[in-house]
């Protein structure tokens, strides 16, 4: 280790060799947009909310962003060698800390707080909880490195904690729940089977087929009933248009895999002609509310993007907006309405590439803070967050080519330079784009052509 600490609202750290979040990133905990009542990120989470309300769910968020790697990826069976692991992908603290990179990660604590609950006076059967979540990733109009997520979930007590013995029990508890949610006219493809011995495999110690078809059909009609709802209402802000007028939501159920569910899909809807990816959920695995001190229990989990839900119902067209302190943004929303963007004067873009070759070493071992990682397009991406932040539209690798005699490689990435509230000066992007070039020879270990 070393003994530099970082701070995060009064709780001290300290860093190692791990440690890669950059105080651009640190300086955005604690914003908390998804509890200012009148931004289009808590209008969108009241909205989820509203499709799972109390008695049966609590809605809960969760402010502090620094958990332990346990909490993550452990508790949630990520296997060690999980690309998701890695300090390309996530911002570490130190080894064993790092910002969230999904609500999921509170998934054991809510668990077993629901059994206490259960226990007292509480009929709470599930939970949604909404937070700010932190990824290292590629920048463009919709993909920020801090981002919200809900995350919610629902489970069913077994008369028992012997593994099957109470299936049917169970099966016919849950189909008995799935009759009583109201009916949508949401247009759903579902092409697959709800259990494919590869893709989507039943955990058959645990489960008997039946509790998962049940299960699985009260998560995707509960899912399906949100969105419908939900776009209603968008739609009706856009065009006037009566319930009846509409035409039906069109929706479409996807394979997935995630380490803590399975069978697991993604839900995917179709929205002004191509098909987007909004949420992950899946049936819950058992050795994880086995661990959670719930062994009794079976049940669904589903994680949804709030910026992804909010660009759409809003027609918010870049993920920085949601950031911005300008007024022209701010004003145009009110809680508990879903208002259509007017985008205001759009500033002009500045595109500047930077080519360079990767080092023998950059390519193969050491490189940015002295780590032994190869070169990651996410440590570009990094170091023009540090340096140009929210001045960033997009970054893109526009060509790549290796040298036929000596071997070596070279990449060129287009940096599109534009802010969403001024125009910006020549030397100022110049000033940019210069210790962009610096900072890549420093950190990245690069050398310029
Ligand atoms: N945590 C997952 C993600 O961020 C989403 C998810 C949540 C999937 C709950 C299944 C169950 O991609």
């Amino acid at each position: 280790g070393s003994d530099k600490q970082v701070n995060i609202r009064g709780n001290s750290y300290d860093t190692d060799e791990w440690t890669n979040t950059p105080d651009s990133i640190l300086s955005h905990i604690g914003r908390l947009l998804y509890l200012d009542e009148n931004h289009p990120l808590a209008i969108t989470r009241r909205l989820i909310e509203g499709q799972f309300p109390g008695p049966v769910y609590g809605n809960h968020v969760e402010k502090y962003p620094v958990v332990s790697t346990a909490q993550n990826f452990d508790v949630l069976g990520f296997p060690v060698d999980h690309p998701g692991r890695s300090r390309t992908d996530t911002y570490y603290i130190n080894k064993n800390t790092v910002l969230r990179t999904h609500t999921s990660a509170h998934q054991q604590t809510y668990f077993r707080r629901l059994d206490s609950l259960t226990n007292g006076q509480s009929i709470e059967q599930g939970y949604t909880v909404t937070a700010d979540v932190y990824r290292r990733d590629a920048i463009d109009r919709s993909h920020y490195p801090i981002f919200h997520q809900m995350e919610g979930a629902k489970l069913w007590r077994r008369p028992s904690t012997d593994p099957l013995q109470y299936s049917s029990e169970t099966a016919a508890t849950i189909w008995a729940d799935v009759a009583s949610l109201p009916v949508n006219d949401v247009v759903v493809e579902d092409l697959n089977p709800t259990i494919h011995a590869e893709r989507n495999p039943l955990q058959a110690r645990y489960h008997s087929p039946e509790e998962v078809e049940a299960i699985a059909a009260h998560l995707k009609r509960s899912l399906e009933r949100m969105v419908d709802k939900i776009f209603k209402e968008a739609r009706k802000a856009v065009s006037g248009a009566s319930d009846a007028e509409q035409k039906p939501l069109k929706v479409r159920w996807v394979e997935a895999y995630f380490p803590f569910t399975s069978p697991s899909w993604e839900l995917e809807i179709f929205w002004q002609g191509d098909w987007l990816e909004v949420l992950g959920c899946g049936v819950i695995k058992q050795e994880l509310l086995i661990n959670s001190d719930v062994p009794d229990r079976v049940g669904w989990a589903f994680g949804i993007g709030i910026e992804r839900m909010a660009m759409l119902l809003f027609n918010i067209p870049d993920i920085r907006l949601f950031w911005s302190q300008d007024d022209r943004f701010l004003s145009q929303f009110t809680a508990g309405e879903i208002t259509r963007f007017e985008p205001f004067s759009k500033h002009p873009a500045c595109y500047k590439d930077v080519a360079f070759w990767l080092n023998s070493s950059a390519s193969s071992g050491g490189s940015a803070a002295g780590g032994a990682m190869p070169f990651h397009e996410n440590d570009v991406m990094e170091i023009v967050r540090d340096v140009a932040g929210d001045l960033v539209e997009d970054v893109k690798l526009v060509d790549e080519f290796t040298h036929p005699n000596t071997g070596r490689k070279s990449l060129c990435y287009r940096v599109n330079y534009r802010s969403l509230e001024r125009t910006l000066t020549n030397k100022e992007t110049n000033d940019l784009h210069n210790r962009v070039r610096e900072k890549l020879v420093e950190r990245a270990g690069v050398e310029l052509r």
